[in-house]
């Protein structure tokens, strides 16, 4: 998951690899010197480089060559995981067009209301390992409720609850007080607006719903809402 790469490709490749656009356009962008790689211009479009740590400045921007995408988003209030949003802005506005031309997804949804840690990548193989219902990545959620949580609540959450058009009960994997109305809730589904429905199922309703980890991947507090970092 780093972007260690071995091997080398040709400028033109690359820059198609990375979501530059097409080849007519590349070419253009290369012959123009619009693009450097390892601090030079190069005007060759069939230059061979090594892809390991190489440094590319393409119209001014800087980046480095990544095989594939794993980013991290403290992803904001108001925003729709989706391509085609309808109500909200799209989580994807947040990113440059080069990432969405690698067809760059999210690793699951989170509600346009709920806020914290998304992942995304372009690698087809690590958003099915954490998104697989059988693989059952714990993913814990800050939740603040509507009414206090009593203990009997806890309890509930922590023996299963049964949801409507669900036909096994579903239990948290961990719950965990933090005051009156919050808890920390971990599950280990990720079932269609699952967290609300579980507390409300034993009688409280969600205020704030904030996710804090998915799997190993923990939301640094040093992560603002709305952005993102590379996970190498
Ligand atoms: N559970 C929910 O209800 N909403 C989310 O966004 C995530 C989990």
């Amino acid at each position: 998951m780093s972007k260690k790469t071995q091997g080398t490709m040709s400028l033109i490749k690359i820059l198609q690899s990375q979501g530059f656009g097409s080849r007519s356009v590349c070419t253009k962008m290369i012959k123009m010197g619009m693009v450097n790689a390892n601090g030079l211009t190069c005007y060759e479009k069939d230059k061979l480089f090594e892809l390991e740590n190489l440094e590319l400045e393409v119209d001014g921007k800087k980046s480095y060559y990544r095989d594939k995408l794993y980013i991290m988003m403290n992803k904001p209030d108001g925003y729709e995981c989706s391509h085609n949003p309808s109500h909200y802005p799209s989580i994807f506005s947040l990113f440059p067009n080069e990432f969405l031309v690698r067809n760059l997804q999210c690793v699951g949804r989170l509600d346009a209301d709920t806020t914290g840690l998304l992942l995304f990548s372009d690698d087809g193989d690590f958003i099915h390992k954490y998104t697989s219902p059988k693989n059952h990545i714990p993913k814990t959620y800050k939740v603040e409720c509507k009414h206090e949580i009593s203990s009997e609540m806890i309890e509930a959450l922590m023996n299963g609850v049964l949801l409507h058009q669900e036909k096994k009960d579903i239990q948290a994997l961990l719950v965990k007080r933090k005051s009156t109305h919050e808890i920390e809730l971990s599950i280990g589904e990720g079932k269609y607006h699952q967290v609300k429905r579980m507390i409300s199922a034993v009688g409280n309703r969600v205020e704030k719903l904030h996710r804090i980890s998915v799997g190993e991947y923990i939301l640094p507090n040093s992560l603002e809402s709305g952005k993102w970092i590379f996970l190498d």
